[in-house]
């Protein structure tokens, strides 16, 4: 398998073998790293890492994972640098890929980091946008993969917002590696039909599926995995956190929706999650709005059931292969 060059920017954009490859590599990864094994073949390389948004995960997974394979990083935040505001995308690109040898972006609307790409020389890899977060998917991917064994035929539901970012990217993961999506939410957050259309396509070939259910037992019922996401995404304002709770608190995830799902069924949230109110936005909504909980449960968050923080880890060991492969690391 040679990724050697390639961007990496949304998961349609890549073959079911050539995720599964990633997912792999991020576990041989993983491995090395418990057993203590140096794996710094990229010394000399370097790579810009640009965050519109905020992030603990994502960028400390980059930095660590450049670090430990032997590689510089610079961190350019939201404000400190000229990005969007006196310097187009289109000549960022060419002035950072002179300098790095990979680009992570993450920010607001995909067309940006598609841009980003198209102008640059080197790899560009999507750290988050609003319609899709790659890396997140590879780390839930292995997460899945060290719980269940194998991607085919598991049964993965969706539960809130699935119209943005991370709804969209489970339904492509899932259709991608024959596994079975739902989406369950009100109507009005149900995922972009024409998103929807190419999946059904890739379900096709793959064997994979996607249902749309208002129903949160129905949507539920006997299912692997349940995954949820908080209601209010980052560059969000605050006055939509009303509606949300309105509309989203039916999928709440909850004991009584873990009772309902399959034996032996996992929690799975891409975090930050708002599970009780040690949060200062947590806090200032709960009180507002009368909730000490919000997408889910402290009980469901804290049980057994719950990958979350084996999830998080996972990050770091796949972004750490997906520069690997891209860059061209050789063992
Ligand atoms: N899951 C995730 O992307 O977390 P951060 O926002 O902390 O990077
Ligand atoms: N939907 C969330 C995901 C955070 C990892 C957001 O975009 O803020």
């Amino acid at each position: 398998m040679n990724l050697k060059g390639r961007d990496f920017l949304k998961l349609l954009d890549y073959t079911p073998d050539e995720i599964a490859y990633l997912v792999d590599l991020a576990a041989d990864f993983k491995k090395k790293k418990k057993a203590g094994i140096l794996t710094d073949k990229l010394k000399g390389k370097n790579v810009a890492l640009i965050f519109e948004k905020t992030s603990t995960r994502t960028r400390c997974s980059f930095e660590v994972a450049a670090h430990d394979l032997g590689m510089g990083s610079t961190y350019l935040d939201p404000s400190g640098s000229q990005i969007g505001k006196k310097e187009s995308i289109a000549d960022t690109a060419r002035v950072l890929s002179s300098m790095y040898d990979g680009i992570e972006y993450r920010g607001f609307e995909q067309s940006i980091v598609e841009e980003l790409a198209e102008y640059s020389d080197v790899p560009v890899w999507n750290g988050l946008t609003n319609e899709f977060h790659p890396t997140q998917m590879l780390a839930d991917l292995l997460t899945i993969k060290e719980h269940f064994g194998h991607f085919d035929g598991i049964k993965l539901t969706y539960m809130g917002d699935s119209r943005y970012n991370m709804a969209n990217s489970l339904m492509v993961t899932c259709a991608k590696m024959g596994m079975h999506f739902t989406a369950c939410a009100s109507r009005d957050y149900f995922p972009d039909p024409e998103l929807v259309d190419t999946c059904e396509e890739i379900c096709k070939t793959t064997g994979g599926s996607v249902r749309l259910t208002e129903d949160a037992m129905e949507g539920t019922r006997d299912v692997d995995v349940i995954y949820t996401d908080v209601w209010v995404s980052m560059g969000e304002p605050d006055e939509v956190w009303k509606e949300r709770i309105e509309k989203l608190s039916p999928y709440q995830v909850n004991k009584k929706i873990m009772d309902n799902a399959g034996e032996g069924a996992i929690f799975m949230h891409c975090l930050p999650a708002f599970h009780d109110m040690k949060t200062k936005i947590g806090a200032e909504m709960g009180k507002k709005f009368g909730r000490t909980e919000m997408e889910v449960t402290d009980e469901v968050f804290e049980s057994p059931a719950s990958l979350v923080f084996q999830e998080a880890e996972n990050r770091m060991h796949t972004i750490k292969a997906v520069m690997a492969a891209t860059l061209g690391y050789e063992d």
